[in-house]
């Protein structure tokens, strides 16, 4: 067998067509969403990120803007910053661009955005409601690789999902919203024993781990469903994934290439969740 290539690129241009037109809706009523990025420092992988999500938000003509502040940057200042944003109700999404430098609590900082406003969904008020299945911002690549697999009518009830990793942005999360789709689901770690014990029982396998290329045929069952979450740089500094494509295809029946794949979904979907914040801070 040889599998379909699920494109997320074409899928995430499709998605921001709808959203634009969304948007438009919304001006109409005198309500322009608005996301706010903070970027601590001048790291180059950061950096490249937050243009792309700055560009993403342009083009549907959603409002946004990046403050960039120095590695030096204080906890308390980059507090104080938020909770401005916090009260300013121009702005309806509020993302600060991970890692921070080491002086700075990552946690402090994520648990000082107000929940209505925390469209990476990492807050844990949002982490408790996705658990409880109720309203919540759904962090971004989760809610892609599901939006993925839905758009592509890739059924999920009762099939067994094999996650391997357990990231609080990634693993953990994508695990829980399987289960939320009626999946039966596994977690598997670096302290996994016998891997692929557990991976060639997989019917949707989700490989977050973050080694290039660790995921070979061998751990795959045929006709399994594979989404590699995956940005590795080759040496050569090309874009790899966690998975061995040219491989796994030949024995999957669907697959996310890197690029295109998983990773112009998770911008996507933080496009998504800044106009249902504009849309409840209006409601
Ligand atoms: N750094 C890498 N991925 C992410 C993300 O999804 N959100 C934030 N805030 N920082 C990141």
């Amino acid at each position: 067998m040889s599998a379909e290539i699920l494109n997320g690129k074409i899928l995430a241009q499709n998605l921001r067509m709808k959203m634009k037109e969304e948007i438009n809706a919304l001006k109409g009523e005198g309500i322009v969403p608005h996301l706010t990025v903070v970027l601590i420092g001048d790291d180059p992988a950061s950096k490249s990120y937050v243009n792309g999500k700055k560009k993403a938000s342009s083009e549907i003509g959603m409002e946004s803007d990046v403050i960039l502040l120095p590695e030096s940057t204080s906890e308390k200042e980059l507090l104080d910053l938020i909770d401005k944003l916090n009260h300013d109700e121009q702005v309806h999404g509020i993302l600060v661009q991970l890692p921070l430098p080491e002086h700075i609590a990552e946690q402090k900082v994520i648990e000082a955005i107000s929940p209505a406003k925390d469209v990476d969904g990492f807050h844990p008020v949002n982490i408790g409601r996705m658990m409880t299945g109720k309203n919540a911002f759904l962090s971004c690549t989760p809610l892609g690789i599901i939006t993925m697999l839905k758009e592509n009518n890739i059924e999920i009830t009762g099939k067994h999902a094999v996650v391997i990793g357990r990231s609080n942005i990634v693993g953990k999360p994508v695990g829980q919203l399987l289960l939320n789709e009626n999946a039966t689901v596994t977690y598997c770690h670096s302290r996994t024993r016998d891997l692929k014990h557990f991976t060639k029982q997989a019917d949707i396998l989700v490989v977050a781990v973050g080694k290039p290329h660790a995921i070979g045929s061998e751990f795959v069952k045929e006709g399994a469903v594979v989404i590699d979450v995956g940005i590795n740089r080759t040496p050569d500094g090309k874009l790899t994934g966690d998975v061995d494509f040219e491989n796994v295809k030949e024995k999957a029946s669907f697959i996310t290439p890197v690029p295109r794949g998983v990773g112009p979904m998770t911008i996507a979907m933080l496009l998504k969740n800044t106009i249902q914040a504009a849309k409840q801070i209006k409601g």
